[in-house]
């Protein structure tokens, strides 16, 4: 048992040391981040932070797919980068190019194991739907939802992107033993993706209630800090799978953790049950604008 204990100890401190290099992010696109220098210098003006970002054409649409969300909740239908810097101010802003630029660093290409498009979809929808959960739950900060819900997964890109190797074994052995994505990741690696995000994003100095909330986006019924994050980023996440849209196979064995219905104060089953589906028609119109983003 003990020697049991060691074995995966050492398989956590390898994946850690390896891990710690990621800390270094690869370069991310130059618009990416001429506008992120930007948008943390506090005399920026808006037309500068437009006209760097239009320079990048796949950035400016990504930026427009997000704003005009129906699940990321702007009354208005934003057409052009200045008016989205108008409408979204900085701040938004700055969530929606910091998610993107992550996203991009640590993307893979797309192979057998891993459809960049699908986790793309998936980090998308459920970072949008995190957004509106909050909105709708009067959660007072709905711009950390929607970077924890874009983000909460990044741990699966992590391991296909850097240990990826051990990605496939883990897949074949999840697919062989029966046994969920994150079992086969913490048996393979000493840290399944919920720690693995967690480690980064303690490393890049998130605030510790993001960190938190990436942790525990399986079971927010562990966390000791903020329940309540938590538990919409696996509401969201829980979403995808029971509408069957944007879901994701690495987590394809998602349940519900039953303390997100005493937390977000559901009554019942069947009152969750119900939010989930008026949920249903924005994920389908959404899933359809975003599909060929990536
Ligand atoms: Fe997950
Ligand atoms: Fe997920």
């Amino acid at each position: 048992m003990l020697e049991l204990a060691s074995e995966q100890q050492q398989k956590r401190e390898k994946t850690e040391l390896v891990l710690s290099n990621v800390y270094n992010l690869p370069p991310i696109p130059k618009a990416m981040k001429e506008a992120m220098d930007l948008l943390n210098n506090p005399s920026t003006s808006a037309t500068s932070l437009a006209s760097i970002i239009s320079k990048d054409q796949g950035l400016v649409t990504k930026i427009l797919t997000i704003a005009n969300s129906p699940l990321y909740g702007l009354q208005r239908k934003v057409t052009s980068i200045d008016f989205a810097v108008m409408v979204l101010g900085f701040t938004q802003l700055r969530n929606i190019i910091s998610v993107l630029t992550m996203v991009e660093s640590f993307k893979n290409k797309t192979d057998k194991h891993l459809d960049q498009k699908e986790f793309w979809l998936h980090s998308y929808l459920t970072g949008c739907a995190a957004k509106k959960i909050a909105e709708d739950f009067d959660f007072p900060n709905s711009g950390e939802a929607f970077i924890v819900g874009f983000l909460h997964d990044m741990g699966v890109s992590i391991i296909h992107k850097y240990f990826h190797t051990n990605f496939i074994e883990i897949h074949k052995m999840a697919t062989e033993k029966g046994i969920s994505f994150s079992e086969a990741e913490a048996e393979k690696l000493g840290l399944n993706h919920q720690q693995i995000g967690n480690f980064l994003a303690e490393k890049w100095n998130f605030p510790e209630i993001l960190c938190d909330a990436i942790l525990y986006h399986h079971n927010p019924s562990a966390s000791n800090l903020n329940k309540t994050l938590p538990a919409i980023i696996h509401l969201a996440d829980y979403m995808t799978h029971a509408l069957q849209i944007g879901h994701s196979y690495w987590d394809k064995d998602l349940t519900l953790d039953e303390s997100t219905l005493e937390v977000l104060r559901f009554r019942n089953h069947e009152e969750a049950d119900s939010f989930i589906k008026s949920y249903e028609e924005l994920f389908m119109h959404q899933a359809n604008a975003v599909r060929y983003l990536s």
